[in-house]
């Protein structure tokens, strides 16, 4: 499943057809990559690098394209610039670029030879691809996801702070408890736990902003209408009316607490657990390398 899901994500960043194994695997990124993310909150060298060559290779196949071939010749001295400097950010990685064929497509733009210059302007774009395809993945696990590890959660419960794992099999034992106690018909300690339940529940609202700090201010939705939402809330509202009753009716309930567990714990859980599992395999990973 990890598997799949991070591979859609990097098929989906990329239009051109590129090959890779099917045995792909998400290896931390090298260590001399994490000097251009020092500075949280402050654009990457590495981005700001990766936007510079990509405009100069954009312009100079639109030049080519309309003849302007004066154009076309400056971007191309651009591009094979920011491109041979971006080589040299990340020794580990001076191999992934082609400089071959940048350096032809400098060379020969004066030939205005149109065939030539695209077939090199395409093997670059395949070169560019295949590493975005490899890497991309585990530079945003790395420097773009924020670790669950530093995050605290208040238990309402016992009204002490804990790790962010441990609450979700907090969170997850309750609710199994709930469907227990239902299950034995002890529908006034059903109740109960569905209140421990819903206090946790409701806690978890407050860990979105650890991480999603700018919320989206151009509209009134909030990250916290998913996953979190009133319509989770309204379902533990529905079970809770039917224990009151004292005869609950189990369509009503199985009903409510599937809703709660897909439409809250799987969907919150396919965005957010392969980022944290994989920041946790490396984790291990290092830790072994190190003993
Ligand atoms: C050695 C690997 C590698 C090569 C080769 C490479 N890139 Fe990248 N590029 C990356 C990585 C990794 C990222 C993701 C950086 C991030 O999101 O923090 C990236 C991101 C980008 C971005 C997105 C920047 C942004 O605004 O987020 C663009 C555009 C880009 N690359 C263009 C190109 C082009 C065009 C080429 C080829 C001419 C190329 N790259 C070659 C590794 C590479
Ligand atoms: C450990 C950090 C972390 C926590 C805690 C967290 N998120 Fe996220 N979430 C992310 C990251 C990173 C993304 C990827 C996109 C982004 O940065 O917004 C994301 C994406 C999302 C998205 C997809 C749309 C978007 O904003 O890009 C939603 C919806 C979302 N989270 C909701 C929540 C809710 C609701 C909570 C709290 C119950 C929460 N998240 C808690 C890190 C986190
Ligand atoms: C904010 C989104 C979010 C919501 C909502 C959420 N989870 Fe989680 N859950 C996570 C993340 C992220 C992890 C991985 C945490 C880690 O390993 O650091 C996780 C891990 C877990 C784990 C594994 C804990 C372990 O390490 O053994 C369980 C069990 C779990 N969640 C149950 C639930 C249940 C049950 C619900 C719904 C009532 C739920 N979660 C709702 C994000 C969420």
């Amino acid at each position: 499943m990890k598997k799949i899901i991070i591979f859609g994500l990097a098929f989906i960043l990329t239009s051109s057809v590129t090959s890779f194994s099917a045995d792909f695997l998400v290896s931390p990124p090298p260590k001399s990559m994490d000097k251009y993310y020092s500075e949280p909150g402050m654009p990457s060298e590495w981005i700001i690098q990766m936007q510079k060559l990509s405009v100069a290779f954009s312009a100079l196949f639109l030049n080519m394209e309309k003849n302007k071939w004066n154009l076309a010749e400056k971007q191309a001295v651009l591009f094979l610039k920011s491109y041979e400097k971006a080589s040299k950010m990340v020794p580990e990685w001076e191999k992934e670029f082609d400089l071959k064929s940048a350096t032809k497509l400098k060379k020969n733009i004066e030939t205005k030879d149109l065939k030539l210059l695209k077939a090199l302007t395409k093997t670059l774009e395949e070169n560019c691809s295949n590493c975005h395809l490899k890497n991309s993945s585990s530079v945003w696990i790395r420097y773009h996801w924020p670790s669950t590890k530093t995050i605290k959660v208040l238990d309402p419960t016992e009204d002490k702070e804990i790790s962010y794992p441990v609450y979700m099999k907090k969170l997850s034992n309750s609710l199994q408890r709930i469907n227990i106690n239902f299950e034995e018909k002890n529908f006034h300690q059903a109740w109960r736990t569905l209140e421990i339940f819903a206090k946790r529940f409701t806690s978890l609202r407050s860990v979105c902003s650890k991480c999603h700090v700018s919320e989206w201010k151009k509209n009134s939705v909030s990250v916290k209408n998913f996953f979190v939402g009133d319509d989770i809330i309204d379902s533990l509202q529905k079970i809770k009316k039917e224990f009151a009753t004292g005869e609950p009716s189990e369509k009503i309930f199985r009903q409510n607490i599937n809703y709660i567990t897909n439409r809250s714990c799987k969907m919150c859980h396919l965005v957010h657990q392969p980022a944290a599992f994989i920041q946790k395999t490396w984790d291990q990973k290092t830790k072994t390398l190190d003993n």
